[in-house]
């Protein structure tokens, strides 16, 4: 069994080697060029208290590292899909927590954020986030997988004063659903009982919550956010996260008169004033004890609009963020480790992990469209249906066909041939969903676009086989370059 008691206190032991670090931003090294941002910035008198930055080229990390040496830096993680049950199997498992530790210790940072979502599961992959089912099972098995990836932290990954990162898990986004047994907050409060990993909130996530698990239909944001916080282990969260939301490409801003906006996770869109009002809110609450950093999540916005944006922040809130920094160190008093045997967690059973596999692959076609809503995650309601039919019939597609590349603009040839030939390129979404996939390499969806592209080619068009083949070639040598000399040759859309 293990004493959550314990794994609090552990979680206290590993948080006092994170100092107040107050107000930053998230960012990619690439999009925009995050040298120029910092210059940008400095010249209106604003000096980040840290920058966060998403997973890139490990040269391309410690190059930010050289470069800006008087900024704490900390490491947005991607890949390790944590809430999958099979995980740890993968052969790229190993390969992965590898490259995020070089990358950890190539920033110096204190800590791993890392989303509770998936971009694979079951063999399907997709291109952005999607969440993990609520449940208590799926909620022992991220904790298992967190507890995995601590222990590789903590062996291999530990700062000058001995001190190891800690993982942060991040409160997904949803997109347009949700699918569970167990809310949100209960989902989160299940995990930390389990492991001694900090949080982060992303209050643009929290709005996606209120507005796709229906709660939008029967509260007030405000009377929202204030259950919501009362259920979720707020005491666990070290950072917060302010982003924009806007709608999809796919779908278009809704009417007037229709309620609430579809907006989703929109990192490049302006911060929507709804986000500072709920920010407010959760600073305010005495359950938020161990917060040290709130940081804009800036990655693809113009440099123009991210300092607007963050003098504006600065200005408005960095005196509340201080106060509620200080609030916590003011509860943290040291904490002794009651002598104990270390939490001994009981593995998930091979019946159990299997049974939520079967889960997970059912998600997969569900949300592809592959399949219908059954079982209990996916109890019939009104708003779940509309959400998962909005998911599969405009977002899904939108994304095999133009997110991250569009394959026209990647293999302008062969879907010129494609068409003359009368081959609709929407048939290449029924193919990429076909059936499960083994994995072949750590997860990449530009190099997985061009792998099935031309699979799909092979099959519907062979004789073009050659020129896919060709439009193929020279998409990977620009894609190795781009990212051996940071510069990206294609202009690459990501999201978190
Ligand atoms: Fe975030």
């Amino acid at each position: 069994m293990v004493d959550s008691e314990f794994v609090q206190q552990d979680f206290q032991r590993r948080l006092r080697n994170i100092p107040p670090l107050g107000m930053g931003l998230s960012v990619d090294v690439y999009s925009p060029d995050l040298f120029e941002l910092v210059i940008q910035l400095r010249k209106q008198g604003l000096e980040p208290g840290y920058l966060e930055v998403f997973k890139a080229t490990t040269t391309s990390l410690m190059s930010v590292q050289k470069a800006l040496p008087d900024i704490p830096l900390a490491y947005h993680g991607e890949g390790l899909w944590i809430t999958q049950p099979d995980v740890q199997e993968s052969p790229f498992f190993q390969r992965d927590v590898g490259e995020m530790l070089a990358q950890l210790n190539s920033l110096q940072s204190l800590w791993l954020n890392h989303e509770c979502a998936m971009k694979q599961m079951a063999g399907y992959s997709f291109g952005t986030y999607i969440p993990p089912l609520f449940m208590p099972l799926s909620a022992e098995v991220v904790a298992e997988n967190i507890a995995t990836v601590q222990q590789a932290i903590d062996q291999q990954s530990c700062r000058a004063n001995g001190a190891a990162p800690l993982f942060l898990l991040e409160m997904p986004p949803l997109t347009y659903f949700s699918a569970g047994t167990i809310p949100i907050p209960h989902f989160f409060r299940l995990v930390t009982a389990l492991v001694p990993c900090g949080l982060v909130l992303d209050i643009g996530h929290l709005w996606t919550v209120y507005r796709y698990t229906a709660a939008c239909q029967r509260v007030s944001v405000e009377q929202f956010v204030e259950g919501f916080l009362d259920e979720f282990p707020l005491e666990r969260v070290v950072e917060i996260h302010v982003a924009g939301l806007a709608c999809h490409e796919s779908v278009g801003e809704s009417k007037e008169g229709e309620g609430l906006p579809e907006w989703i996770d929109a990192h490049a869109a302006p911060i929507p004033s709804i986000l500072f009002t709920m920010l407010e809110q959760v600073l305010a609450h005495s359950h938020l004890v161990n917060l040290r950093a709130v940081a804009l999540e800036v990655d693809t916005k113009s440099i123009e609009m991210i300092v607007e944006e963050y003098t504006e922040a600065v200005r408005r809130f960095s005196y509340l963020v201080q106060q509620t920094m200080v609030r916590g160190t003011v509860a943290n008093q040291p904490v002794q480790l009651m002598p104990h045997v270390a939490s001994v967690r009981e593995p998930v059973c091979e019946a159990d992990r299997q049974q939520l596999l079967n889960d997970y692959a059912r998600y997969a076609k569900i949300i592809s469209g592959q399949a219908a809503m059954t079982g209990p995650e996916w109890q019939e309601s009104a708003a779940k249906a509309i959400g998962v039919t909005r998911y599969s019939l405009s977002y899904v597609p939108y994304e095999i066909l133009h997110w991250g590349a569009d394959l026209e603009e990647m293999f302008p040839q062969t879907c010129r041939v494609l068409a003359e030939r009368g081959v609709c390129l929407t048939e290449f979404v029924a193919f990429w969903f076909r059936s499960p996939r083994p994995l072949t390499d750590s997860y990449d969806f530009f190099l997985l676009k061009i792998e099935r592209f031309l699979e799909f080619v092979a099959e519907r068009v062979p004789d073009i086989r050659g020129c896919a083949q060709q439009e193929c070639n020279i998409l990977c040598q620009a894609y190795a370059q781009a990212n051996e000399v940071v510069e990206p040759v294609m202009e690459m859309e990501r999201t978190r």
